[in-house]
């Protein structure tokens, strides 16, 4: 059983015995805000701003989809017995470690997951192995970061597909432009930038048809977030052998955007020939942090009631100012503030708050993320006062 007496390894080695010197710091765990300055005695004189990582002194991030409840007490555990290792390339065994825990909960064996520094890195090789087979299909709007990544070194196209007036994936649409030379269909459910879930039935009816023409990527990185992540998911059709990669990350739900750990699950075959175009290895402290905190339901518990927490007061507010909004099932919410989405940035980064700005040519369209509710209660505040309503 190598996998439990490595795990048992790992939890009753430096990490279990310690309080980390980041907790002391004040930085630790589910029910302390992760985004505070570290003490000035932490850094050589004059040499390093305290608030060096992290939002800046008095800012409000709220625009990069992170979740600041994080990384669990039980991630920070593990990353500091892993620093403690840093001499060191990580192990294969604790790759294997984190994807068989991945696999197992998600009915798949260990190699038909491939682990990457956050699913950026997997999203990207993907987008370079597919890229050139043929177009990269999308709906118009989609976290598009990864297809532009190959597209932008010439080895993709992506042929957008425009979104329903709802601003729903135009899933009838996306098929009938499917044919044997599409290179890989890419949708992102819950959607990014517009939060909005696809229905279960028919989105897994649509990826199955699709699948049996081309290879199609559900990038499902808010999919823990939904309100039936389980229902929601498309890795029940991998288990039933259709050409279907979903993607995932432990940057949302476990609040580790900066320690950086994602993967995909996959075929044995497909997962085979993603690996070998992953760019680099990840840090042992990823892996370990994976490890910690993959099965903290306590954590995830917590860091989703304090994101949906988050999104209730930016519905009502929203409510309050009778604006249009998106039902997001997310930490984000795409909303119309009918000032644009830029001058309602400029606005709001006066006020030292940061929201995302315009998106292609959605020009009244603003994403606002849920951060520390502090923060988005200074959203809420600030945005009836700009809007002089
Ligand atoms: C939909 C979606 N997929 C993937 C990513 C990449 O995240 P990471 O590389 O941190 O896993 C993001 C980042 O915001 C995202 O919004």
């Amino acid at each position: 059983m190598p996998f439990d007496l490595s795990r048992r390894a790992l939890f009753t080695g430096a990490a279990g015995a310690t309080v980390t010197g980041l907790a002391a710091a004040g930085l630790t765990g589910c029910s302390q805000p992760a985004a505070q300055a570290l003490p000035d005695q932490a850094f050589p004189p004059g040499r390093i701003d305290p608030y060096l990582l992290g939002p800046g002194e008095g800012v409000a991030l709220l625009s990069r989809n992170e979740n600041p409840y994080g990384p669990a007490q039980s991630a920070l555990d593990m990353i500091e017995y892993a620093a403690t290792k840093g001499a060191y390339y990580a192990n294969q065994e604790a790759y294997m470690t984190l994807a068989a825990l991945i696999a197992e909960r998600n009915g798949v064996d260990p190699e038909q997951v491939v682990l990457t520094t956050g699913s950026g890195e997997v999203l990207s090789a993907i987008a370079l192995l597919y890229g050139p087979r043929g177009p990269i299909l999308a709906p118009r709007l989609f976290w598009d970061t990864t297809a532009l990544y190959a597209a932008n070194l010439g080895l993709a196209e992506i042929e957008r597909v425009p979104l329903t007036a709802d601003m729903g994936i135009d899933l009838p649409a996306i098929e009938a432009r499917v044919t044997a030379d599409t290179g890989l269909v890419q949708l992102c459910n819950p959607n990014n930038p517009t939060g909005l879930v696809a229905e279960p039935a028919e989105f897994q009816a649509a990826v199955r048809r699709m699948a049996a023409t081309t290879t199609v990527l559900v990038d499902e990185a808010y999919i823990e977030l939904s309100d039936d992540p389980e229902a929601n998911s498309c890795v029940p059709l991998i288990r039933e052998g259709h050409d279907v990669i979903v993607t995932r990350t432990f940057s949302k739900i476990y609040g580790m955007a900066g320690i950086r750990v994602g993967y995909a699950i996959a075929s044995a075959e497909t997962a085979a020939a993603i690996r070998p175009v992953v760019m680099s290895w990840s840090p042992c402290t990823s892996y370990a942090a994976g490890i910690g905190c993959y099965d903290d339901t306590d954590f995830i518990d917590y860091s989703r009631s304090k994101i949906v927490e988050g999104r209730d007061m930016v519905f009502a507010t929203l409510d309050t100012l009778g604006l249009d909004y998106l039902p997001s099932q997310t930490n984000f919410v795409y909303f119309r503030s009918g000032i644009g989405a830029n001058p309602l940035q400029a606005a709001m980064a006066e006020r030292q708050i940061s929201i995302r700005g315009q998106y292609m040519d959605y020009a009244d369209w603003s994403r606002v993320s849920m951060g520390r509710i502090e923060d988005v209660e200074r959203f809420c505040t600030s945005l009836p006062q700009i809007l002089g309503a």
